[in-house]
């Protein structure tokens, strides 16, 4: 059913209509199963997931976590039916993880209650396995593991060992606890995950009155409380080493060696960890930049060439990077077993460039080194000393060489065979006539969202780009449907976006309907999976477009609708094509108690449980085809 080789690729099932259910929905012949859901025990030392919401903090750390963001299926001996899955905890549903939602006594949140939430962020490593047609957690694996906000990790690259990230637990800056607010996530051509801090900012807090650094306005520290208040249960008495003062930045000591103020600088980075080691230290590879990461794609390597790496910067107006690395790539290092080592090697030297999209379909590279002259004429090096200044202050270096400001980046994806690299611009609705659009970003309120793709080299500086997609409603205006959309796949909001290795995209969108459904896409269908199997870019690209246009857009289908609320992320797939994995990230009254079918509707209230769905067909062959 997949084809003969010399047949070309074709898309096997038919568009889904839009849907607005408590379900999951998926096409005539497949079948979808929960996996993993919140809570999930990956050993005896966790208790059972418990509806009234009373699992401890323990139970958590020797759990799924919460809210599964961005994944990846590591096989073991290459098995498609036995592997690792690694999944992002990206946040918390509060309400959903207390017994009554979050509590506060005296103005302070209760140690155990922020050491459950910690440890329902992070990473989850989960040894899956598949009887029949089954899938289900190896429960006490050795393999199973879970990091979470308080895991000890390295601080690797030029940032690492630094002042900017001595403190108290750390007198040489070089480890740090925890990741965070672990969003999209990429891998590694030598076998490790890539998680991505993205939203990490607002779980710290500064309070001073005046003077907080410039590059923790930038990005966005809060300055009256962080976003769950964890700092508020400093002086427990069961803390640990600051596990909860640390999340106060204000300076309030003589040094930084006798208060917080420099552990937000420990947050912002790609993390790099060896699922296949359970002894393992993730470590922060603080080379490749510190902003809101969204995720991580690698070019397509070559042998004897550097390695590139793709992150977008999830918010209003920020930027695309690229890390290159200074070693070429040697083939031999992918089946190397000290992976993180080669991570040292690939990871923590290079040059960061961040993306300037020009109007005529080219682009240019800028690197963000001290000799980098900015768009006054002034070099980098003039306004920071350090290539660790520079990465502790991305964004504003990104500002100063005249990057192209985006409509949120959020994935990157390449394509497995040409190379071509695609990003997701989520949406915009402060693009308006004051900030003006560009020819990547053209159209103003953006609430709809775009894809872009591009083709480069890592030995080259410029590139050719060109609008992929237009999200839009199908009863949309044609300057704003310029893809042509039907109700058939109609999207706002592309949020996910991976190939699998046969070309196939995958998009996920998030429209942030739980905060309200505040586009007609929105308004019409809940957030979904589509599939596309994109042609080569050619190199005359003009930046026109878009490349889905009304005479080929039903090339691309609906493959998959979530429940009511919830936002569809993250995919992996096992090397057999015969099972996929995608994660439902904060439903409301999802998935039903008492079975693991994910396309059934719970018969009232549940309590919501994000989680992994897989999908196999039910004859047991390929997906999508
Ligand atoms: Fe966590 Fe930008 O999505
Ligand atoms: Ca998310
Ligand atoms: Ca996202
Ligand atoms: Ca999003």
């Amino acid at each position: 059913c997949g084809g003969s080789d010399d047949e070309p690729l074709k898309l096997g099932f038919t568009s889904l209509a839009n849907s607005m259910t408590d379900a999951c929905v998926v096409p005539p012949g497949y079948v979808a199963q929960v996996l993993g859901a919140w809570g999930t025990p990956l050993n005896d030392s966790a208790a059972e997931w418990d509806r009234d919401g009373k699992n401890t903090s323990k139970d958590l750390l020797n759990s799924t976590g919460m809210h599964h963001d961005g994944m990846h299926y590591f096989p073991l001996d290459g098995s498609s039916s036995e592997g690792l899955l690694v999944v992002n905890h990206e946040y918390i549903d509060e309400k959903a993880l207390h017994p009554a939602g979050p509590t506060t006594v005296n103005n302070k949140r209760p140690a155990e209650e922020v050491r459950k939430e910690v440890n329902a962020h992070g990473v989850a490593v989960m040894h899956i396995r598949k009887t029949g047609n089954a899938w289900a957690i190896v429960k006490n694996s050795r393999y199973n593991r879970r990091f979470t906000s308080a895991t000890p990790m390295a601080l690797n690259g030029p940032v690492g060992g630094t002042d900017w990230v001595k403190t108290p637990y750390s007198p040489t800056g070089t480890t740090v606890r925890g990741t965070n607010n672990n969003c999209g996530n990429g891998t590694t051509p030598w076998g490790t995950y890539i998680t991505a801090e993205e939203n990490w900012a607002a779980c710290f807090v500064n309070t001073q009155a005046s003077g907080q650094p410039a590059h923790q306005v930038r990005v966005g520290v809060p300055t009256s409380a962080g976003r769950y208040k964890w700092e508020t249960a400093a002086g427990d008495a069961t803390e640990v080493q600051g596990e909860f003062a640390r999340f106060n930045v204000t300076p309030s000591g003589t040094s930084a060696l006798n208060d917080w103020r420099n552990e937000v600088n420990g947050f912002g980075y790609l993390v790099e960890i060896d699922p296949y080691n359970p002894d393992s230290v993730a470590t922060k590879r603080t080379a490749m930049g510190r902003f809101a990461h969204e995720g991580a794609a690698y070019g397509k390597p070559e042998a004897g060439k550097p390695l590139a790496f793709y992150s977008g910067d999830d918010s209003r107006f920020e930027y695309i990077y690229r890390f290159v690395s200074d070693a070429n790539w040697d083939p031999a290092d992918a089946r190397r077993s000290d992976r993180l080592a080669v991570g040292t090697k690939y990871l923590d030297k290079g040059t960061l460039y961040v993306a300037r999209f020009n109007e005529d379909g080219s682009g240019t590279w800028l690197p963000l080194t001290l000799a980098a002259v900015g768009k006054d004429g002034t070099k980098l090096g003039d306004k920071y000393k350090t290539i660790d200044e520079i990465l502790i202050n991305t964004r504003a270096a990104a500002d100063f060489v005249g990057a192209t400001p985006m409509d949120r980046p959020e994935w990157t994806a390449v394509h497995p065979s040409n190379g071509d690299v695609y990003v997701t611009l989520t949406n915009n609705t402060s693009r308006n006539a004051t900030t003006g659009t560009n020819a990547a970003n053209p159209r103003l309120n953006n609430a709809n969202g775009h894809i872009v793709r591009w083709h480069d080299t890592p030995n080259a500086n410029t590139f050719k780009w060109e609008i992929f997609v237009f999200g839009s409603d199908a009863g949309a205006a044609a300057d704003t449907n310029r893809s042509g959309l039907t109700t058939l796949n109609q999207l706002a909001s592309p949020d996910g976006l991976a190939f699998d290795d046969r070309g196939i995209m995958w998009i996920q969108t998030d429209n942030g309907i739980d905060g309200g459904r505040n586009n007609a896409v929105a308004r019409a269908t809940n957030d979904q999976m589509l599939a596309v199997i994109p042609g080569a870019m050619t190199t005359d690209s003009k930046g026109t477009g878009p490349v889905i246009n009304a005479q080929n857009q039903g090339d691309l289908r609906r493959f998959f609708v979530g429940p009511n609320e919830a936002e569809i992320t993250g995919f992996a797939y096992t090397p057999d094509y015969k099972t996929i994995f995608l994660n439902i990230q904060h439903p409301v009254n999802w998935p039903a108690y008492g079975t693991n079918d994910a396309t059934t509707a719970p018969t009232g209230t549940v309590r919501p449980r994000s989680s992994t769905v897989v999908i196999q067909k039910a004859d047991g062959g390929p997906i999508g085809v």
